[in-house]
């Protein structure tokens, strides 16, 4: 049934598209016919950065950036949902168009640029949702959905400013979030990559750690962080933010956000030429042997959870052999609809 639904969607503008899935997603699960689509969450408990995840697979961020769509998201099947990147201030993102489905490709590539609506209004949406009025001051409840808030930079803010606007989003979103997610590898944000090295991510990590331990006194509550990477870092590189998370003691680190590069298989070669990020089937190599290589600098002293070209359940129990605690999917989501959730998460559940 889905694939005949998405061969109508994909007749129309993919941003468009876009807005009006998730509307009507949200729609519908108010009428309370969303159950009626989608199976129900498989249960497989596991426990990552001391919070127990109903399953192992999640919705990586981007999709709901203004976390506008909690209630139907987590609704799909996912174990978690992450929502964002947001970031303190509003801001429109790049011109459209900004992004393409390379369909021969399962693959798509986007060069959205953080649009959002700002930290302030993402967090009366997740105030407005059920998701949360259920949630009941985040007391672990068996099952909750968990709910990752992933905060960036804005675009005008100039990068050695950069930890302001990490700062200011923490402080906004710690107290709606079962985690937050630090994005320093998103390809749309010109410069935001340089966060991922040297002694500049050693001090972003530090201050980021600092306000952790202040919020989580001040709250009586601690908020694991997460530290998203790119796919496009050499062995070296990967040792090298290794070292600056472990010694950071980062919660986890998310592997990987989307590529700059553009593998010579692709099939679609005319839209490979536009500028951003690629996602999809093609990366899976790329971000899985990223993921590899830093399980093996972490020593296995930070969980990883991968993200990066999962179409198949096949292709999330790979990331688990990687060496992932668990999972996240974007594009592969677009492309096979809701049953590829409870195809990943009943395999991780009998592995
Ligand atoms: C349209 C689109 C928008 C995205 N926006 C964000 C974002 O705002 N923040 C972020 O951390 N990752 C973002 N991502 C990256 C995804 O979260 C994910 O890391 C990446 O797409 C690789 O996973 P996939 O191959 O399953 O799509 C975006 C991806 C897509 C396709």
């Amino acid at each position: 049934m889905y694939s005949l639904l998405r061969k109508f969607l994909f007749l129309f503008d993919a941003e468009v598209i876009h807005v009006f899935s998730l509307n009507m997603m949200s729609f519908i699960n108010t009428t309370g016919l969303l159950k009626l689509f989608i199976k129900k969450r498989i249960d497989a408990p596991v426990t990552v950065m001391g919070i127990t995840f109903p399953n192992a697979v999640g919705l990586a961020a981007g999709m709901d950036k203004n976390a506008r769509h909690i209630d139907a998201l987590s609704q799909c099947g996912f174990g978690f949902v992450e929502v964002g990147t947001v970031t303190p201030l509003p801001q429109p993102g790049n011109d459209k168009p900004r992004l393409f489905r390379l369909q021969a490709d399962h693959a798509i590539i986007n060069r959205m640029g953080f649009n959002n609506e700002g930290v302030d209004t993402l967090v009366d949406h997740v105030k407005q949702s059920n998701w949360y009025k259920r949630s009941n001051g985040f007391k672990q409840k068996h099952g909750r959905c968990i709910l990752g808030i992933n905060i960036g930079k804005n675009k005008a803010t100039p990068l050695e400013n950069a930890v302001d606007d990490y700062l200011i989003c923490m402080q906004q979103v710690y107290n709606y979030a079962d985690y937050i997610t630090i994005n320093i590898s998103s390809p749309n944000t010109p410069g935001l990559r340089k966060l991922q090295h040297g002694e500049g991510l050693s001090d972003l990590l530090i201050q980021l750690k600092n306000k952790q331990t202040e919020l989580s006194q001040k709250n009586q509550r601690y908020v694991p962080l997460a530290v998203k990477i790119a796919p496009d870092l050499d062995e070296a590189e990967i040792k090298d933010i290794a070292d600056r998370l472990l010694a950071a003691e980062i919660d986890a680190v998310i592997a990987t956000n989307t590529t700059n590069s553009r593998p010579s298989s692709l099939l679609c070669q005319q839209l490979a030429t536009e500028a951003g990020g690629l996602s999809g089937q093609p990366i899976l190599d790329l971000s899985t042997r990223v993921l590899k290589q830093l399980v093996k600098a972490l020593d296995s002293k930070i969980p990883v959870i991968a993200v990066g070209g999962i179409a198949s359940a096949a292709d999330a129990m790979e990331k688990i052999n990687a060496g992932a605690s668990l999972v996240q999917i974007y594009t592969g989501f677009i492309y096979s609809g809701p049953k590829l959730i409870s195809d990943c998460a009943l395999v991780l559940k009998n592995h």
